[in-house]
C-alpha cells in the first residue's frame, strides 16, 4: 500500500491564537525558520506523500501559496545571487503537489475531512492535523502507514496523556496486541476525565480507508451539528478492525500557545545554524538573576 495522498484540515478561524492569526493563517505562524504546516507537510512528504489536499477556507490560500513556486522571488533572489535562499525557497515550492478544497462551513473535522472524498479516490490516505506537530525521524505518519500495511486497517496515533488532560483529546479504549499497538474497541471524542475509558488520547495522525470515508458520510453531526471523525470511527468498527499506535518523535500541540513557545524553544535549540548562538541566549537569561 503506497500512501500518496494526504488531506491537512486547516479551515479553522485558529481563534487560540488572535490576534496574531486575524489576517494569517495561523498555520503559517513560524517556529523558529519555518510556518507551523510545513512541518506537518514535511513530516507527510518524508512518508512518502506526493500530494498534499488542503482543507481551506476563505481567507488561507496563502497556504497554498506557501507550497507553490513563487516566480518572482525567485528571480530576485537569482539576480541578487542569494543562492542558499533560492534553493531553500525552489524547495518548498516543489515538495508536493498541491490540491486545495474548500470547507464552506465549520462543522466539525469529520465534515473536513469529507470534503477531500471528490479527489480522494479508492486508496487508503493520511490525515496530518496542524496543531499537532512531530518531529524527528522517522516521520510519525510513517509508523502509522507501515500498520496498515501490515493490517490492511485503518490506523490512529495515540499517546498516555494524564488523566485529566484527555477531555481535550478523542480517547481510545482498546486491547494491546503488541507493544504499543491497540486493537481499538471503543472511541469517546472529548469525554469527561472520570467517564474516559482510558488515558489513551488520539493524536492528529490518521491512515484512514475508503471504507471509512463511507461510513463518516454517513454519520450524523453530534448536538453542536458537527461531524465528528472519532464518532465516524467508532461506526467503523462494525464493519472491520481499527488499530492505535504509539509513534516516534516529540510531539508539541501547537495550538496551546505555551506549548507553541516550548516548540520554538526546543526547535531551535536543534538548528544547525541557531542553535548555539540561542543556547546562549538562554543561558543568559536563566544563568542571572532576574532584573528588577
Ligand atoms: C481533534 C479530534 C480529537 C483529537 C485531537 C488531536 O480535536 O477531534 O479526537 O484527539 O484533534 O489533536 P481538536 O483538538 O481539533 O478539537
Amino acid at each position: 500500500m503506497n500512501l500518496r495522498r494526504a488531506v491537512f484540515p486547516v479551515a479553522g478561524y485558529g481563534t487560540r491564537f488572535l490576534p496574531a492569526s486575524k489576517a494569517i493563517p495561523k498555520e503559517l505562524l513560524p517556529i523558529v525558520d519555518k510556518p507551523a504546516v510545513q512541518y506537518v507537510v514535511e513530516e507527510a512528504v518524508a512518508a512518502g506523500v506526493e500530494t498534499a489536499i488542503f482543507v481551506t477556507a476563505e481567507g488561507k490560500s496563502a497556504i497554498e501559496d506557501h507550497f507553490d513556486r513563487n516566480l518572482r522571488l525567485e528571480a530576485f533572489l537569482a539576480e541578487r545571487g542569494k543562492l542558499d535562499l533560492l534553493e531553500t525557497v525552489r524547495k518548498v515550492g516543489a515538495m508536493v503537489q498541491v490540491v486545495a478544497v474548500r470547507q464552506k462551513e465549520a462543522l466539525g473535522l469529520g465534515h473536513a475531512v469529507l470534503q477531500a472524498a471528490p479527489v480522494l479516490g479508492d486508496e487508503p490516505f493520511a490525515v496530518l492535523l496542524g496543531d499537532d506537530i512531530i518531529v524527528g525521524q522517522p516521520p510519525a505518519i510513517g509508523r502509522l502507514a507501515e500498520l496498515a500495511r501490515k493490517t490492511g486497517a485503518p490506523v490512529i496515533a495515540v499517546m498516555e496523556v494524564p488523566q485529566a488532560e484527555i477531555r481535550h483529546y478523542g480517547c481510545v479504549a482498546g486491547d494491546l496486541v503488541e507493544p504499543g499497538v491497540w486493537r481499538v474497541r471503543d472511541l469517546v471524542e472529548k469525554p469527561e476525565p472520570a467517564k474516559a475509558p482510558s488515558n489513551l488520547a488520539i493524536i492528529g495522525r490518521y491512515v484512514l480507508t475508503h471504507d471509512v470515508l463511507r461510513t463518516l458520510a454517513a454519520t450524523p453531526p453530534d448536538r453542536a451539528g458537527e461531524i465528528q471523525l472519532t464518532e465516524g470511527l467508532r461506526r467503523s468498527l462494525a464493519a472491520g478492525p481499527l488499530y492505535a499506535c504509539t509513534f516516534p518523535g516529540r510531539r508539541f500541540d501547537a495550538g496551546n500557545k505555551a506549548d507553541f513557545l516550548r516548540a520554538t524553544v526546543e526547535i531551535a535549540l536543534q538548528h544547525p545554524e541557531l542553535g548555539a548562538g540561542f543556547r546562549k541566549v538562554l543561558e543568559e537569561l536563566f544563568g542571572q538573576p532576574p532584573r528588577t
